[in-house]
């Protein structure tokens, strides 16, 4: 223990000490605490929690006993981890389920026109390659806060978990900035594209084209991907929010305070990343042709008109240059 540490915790228990021998004129109870009577139970119940003095300039550190902690860690070490697994893993559960009943939604080859269009352009699929890389280390690198200990640890024994526990959270902490960067682009490039309006409402009355047979007309995003879009910045924002109070402890809130936000921070990062699944699956595995909008940023015409149309119409109408639909096919029921 350093040398500066040691008178610091040194003043803290002389002052803290002096501080309960003085009789307290404001303190709640009325009370001398110094008298036999009243014990450090009945004073952490009537103020919450024991706070001396310190001559140092940290003044927080003179929290001497803060009960809320132990509610703090009941919660990380026993409810968190059931919220987490449960989010989780009943989405990759329900997204494997959903796989095995239903299927690739596919395009038939016969139906490919064979005419690109450009969908997403090559800064927009850097914002999204950008938010997603960081978002993968980061979910990762959080769920080893919450499962690491029980599950990795011992697999690859204590010396090796902590050596990746300690870069875990260099990665957490330093890729936590280029996400954030990365949700401030995807807003300026994606949020008027992502207003809800009626035609939302009518997509999610057929639910989708996943449910049943119709195929619902939709803009540049349907009302599914304008709700990932608003998972992805109402999630996004909460998480640089506590994240960065957290990056910094007890300069912006106390001790209970930096808990409850700890609070925040885990179970809105497990609730995103679990809707994050079901994006990655339908973006992937769950829909042919979907990958090709962020791998090339280009997909075929056919497959644009099919869950598209309306934006493929709006595109035309801006460019006569652009790729012409010619006479509109109709578009097989899948
Ligand atoms: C390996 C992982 C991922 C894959 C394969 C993937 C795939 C895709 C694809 C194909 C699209 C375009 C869909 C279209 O043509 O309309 C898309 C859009 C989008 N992605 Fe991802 N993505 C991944 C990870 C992420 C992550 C981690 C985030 C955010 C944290 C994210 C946020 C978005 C948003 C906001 C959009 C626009 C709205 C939407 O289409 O849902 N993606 N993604």
């Amino acid at each position: 223990m350093s040398h500066t540490i040691r008178i610091a915790l040194a003043a803290l228990v002389l002052s803290a000490g002096a501080a309960l021998a003085q009789p307290q004129p404001g303190s709640p109870s009325g009370q001398n605490p110094t008298t036999r009577a009243v014990n450090e139970e009945q004073l952490l119940r009537e103020m919450g929690r024991l706070d001396g003095r310190v001559t140092i300039p940290d003044t927080k550190s003179g929290t001497l006993e803060q009960p809320q902690g132990r509610e703090w860690r009941a919660f990380r070490e026993g409810w968190l981890p059931w919220i987490g697994g449960i989010a989780v893993l009943g989405m990759l559960l329900a997204l494997g389920l959903f796989y095995f009943s239903k299927g690739r939604m596919r395009l038939d080859q016969s139906e490919e026109s064979g005419i690109k269009i450009l969908r997403f352009n090559a800064f927009e699929r850097f914002t999204h390659w950008l938010t997603a890389s960081t978002f993968i280390v980061l979910a990762l690198t959080g769920l080893n806060y919450i499962f690491g200990k029980r599950i990795l640890m011992p697999l690859i024994g204590p010396e090796a978990f902590s050596t990746l526990a300690q870069w875990g959270k260099y990665a957490h902490n330093y890729l936590a900035w280029p996400f954030m960067l990365g949700i401030l682009f995807m807003m300026l490039v994606w949020l008027k594209d992502n207003i809800p309006g009626r035609i939302d409402w009518i997509w999610l009355k057929a639910g989708g084209g996943f449910l049943g047979d119709a195929h619902p007309s939709a803009g540049r995003f349907n009302a599914g991907q304008k709700l990932i879009f608003w998972i992805v910045m109402i999630g996004g924002i909460a998480m640089s929010a506590t994240g960065i109070i957290l990056m910094f402890p007890i300069s912006a809130v106390d001790v209970n305070g930096i808990q409850i936000n700890q609070a925040i921070h885990a179970v809105i990062g497990v609730l995103f990343i679990a809707a994050i699944l079901g994006h990655i699956y339908i973006g992937s595995l769950g829909m042919e042709g979907a990958y090709d909008a962020m791998g090339s940023g280009e997909v075929d015409l056919a497959w644009a008109r099919r869950h598209h149309d309306l934006w493929v119409e709006e595109q035309q109408a801006k460019t006569a240059s652009g790729p012409q639909l010619g006479r509109s096919r109709p578009v097989p029921a899948e």
